[in-house]
């Protein structure tokens, strides 16, 4: 009777534990079919996305998006550094901002990119954020 409240108290504990994990929670987002990511790059594929979806509040010389500036390819560069945690994909803050992740700010605030756009970003970080 008692390893059998044992048991129940370590299963209990174990399902909760991992329902509750804190932090950021990995979204997964399919390959829709035809989409091509790994000729993905900076000049073809990532800055029109930016382009399209981020420079109204995150373009040079604007300052809705609180001065991150993701038009100017250092600042670029230097925020993926300090926001890729070198945890792989799911450190990378930007992307948890386009995923709509829990706890991140919702980038852009009002609706999630497509996902080959969302793919083709996850590849781009993957390689480290190439200005290719
Ligand atoms: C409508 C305006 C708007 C658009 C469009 C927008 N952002 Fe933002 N973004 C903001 C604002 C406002 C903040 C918050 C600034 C602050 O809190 O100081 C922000 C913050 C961020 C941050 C910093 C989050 C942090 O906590 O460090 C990132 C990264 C970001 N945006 C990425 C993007 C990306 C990528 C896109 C396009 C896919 C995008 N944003 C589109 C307005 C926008």
């Amino acid at each position: 009777m008692k390893s059998t409240t044992t048991i129940l108290f370590l299963v209990t504990f174990l399902l909760v534990s991992c329902t509750h994990k804190p932090g950021l929670v990995p979204v997964v987002v399919p390959t829709p079919t035809g989409c091509d990511t790994v000729n993905a790059t900076y000049a073809k594929d990532i800055r029109p996305i930016f382009s399209s979806n981020c420079y109204s509040c995150h373009g040079t010389g604007v300052t809705t998006g609180g001065g991150l500036d993701l038009e100017d390819t250092a600042q670029l560069k230097n925020y993926l550094k300090n926001g890729f945690r070198g945890d792989g994909i799911y450190g990378s803050k930007l992307y948890h901002c386009m995923l709509h992740s829990p706890l991140a700010q919702q980038m852009p605030p009002t609706y999630i990119v497509d996902s080959c756009s969302l793919k083709k970003v996850h590849y781009w970080l993957s390689q480290g954020g190439p200005i290719n």
